[in-house]
């Protein structure tokens, strides 16, 4: 398994931890908004492995940025991360995929991209275009090059995401209507990815929409 962000300390830990349990692993650091680091992870993931079965384009921001404050920076912030990156990690895979006659590519995309909410019009908009890709590279890449996409679309996962949210009475209001709700865990979705991937050779999982049972939206 390679692995890649920014932070690469962060993913140094879970490779030393891979390691120690007896998996190969490698740890990459890599800027998703820059194609040329994307394919540079590429192709020491080939490097080392020698073939890339699964791509999860799982890299995403959401600086949660009401229009009305006009927050240009992050709504340019958000495509480049969340639509850029992805494009990025497909063009950069596609080669090797298309080269073995099979492949799949994991997006993880979100609940937003099937319904936008205030303070994330921007963000469900990169969701939408997540949504779009995915059936969109189905149709292209399924039946005539053997290549399976799945769209993931969470809803509420207790992670660092809502650590981007800036100060705020939309801070507080987000935090207050999860006050003593269950979120989900970051295991569920890794659980979720599993079950996708797993699934036989003729069969791909197009999308699935997982929800924690207390999100009432
Ligand atoms: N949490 C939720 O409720 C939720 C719901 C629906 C969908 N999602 C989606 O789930 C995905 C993962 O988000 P998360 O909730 O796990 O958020 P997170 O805890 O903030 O993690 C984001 C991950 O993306 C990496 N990343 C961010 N910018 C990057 C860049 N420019 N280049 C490379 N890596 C980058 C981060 O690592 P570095 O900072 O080290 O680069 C980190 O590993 C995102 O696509 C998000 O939109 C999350």
């Amino acid at each position: 398994m390679a692995i890649a962000a920014r932070r690469i300390e962060r993913l140094e830990a879970i490779v030393s931890q891979l390691e120690s349990e007896g998996h190969e692993a490698l740890a990459h650091r890599t800027d998703v908004t820059e194609l040329s680091e994307v394919e540079a992870l590429v192709a020491a993931t080939n490097k080392k492995f020698g073939r890339i079965d699964i791509l999860v384009n799982n890299a995403g921001t959401m600086p949660a940025s009401p229009i009305i404050e006009g927050r240009i920076s992050d709504w340019k912030r958000m495509v480049d991360v969340n639509v850029n990156g992805v494009l990025h990690g497909i063009g950069a895979v596609l080669p090797t995929m298309l080269g073995q006659g099979t492949g799949h590519i994991v997006m993880i995309g979100s609940i937003a991209g099937r319904r936008p909410f205030p303070g994330g019009t921007v963000y469900a908009a990169t969701k939408f275009a997540v949504r779009a890709l995915s059936w969109g590279l189905h149709l292209e890449l399924g039946a005539a090059h053997g290549i399976r996409v799945t769209d993931i679309q969470p809803g509420q996962v207790a992670t660092e995401l809502y650590e981007g949210i800036p100060e705020s009475p939309f801070k507080d209001a987000w935090d207050k209507a999860w006050e003593g709700k269950r979120r989900l865990k970051p295991q569920d979705i890794a659980d979720t990815v599993l079950f996708a991937v797993s699934s036989p050779a003729h069969m791909v999982v197009s999308e699935l929409l997982v929800r924690p049972v207390d999100q009432a939206t």
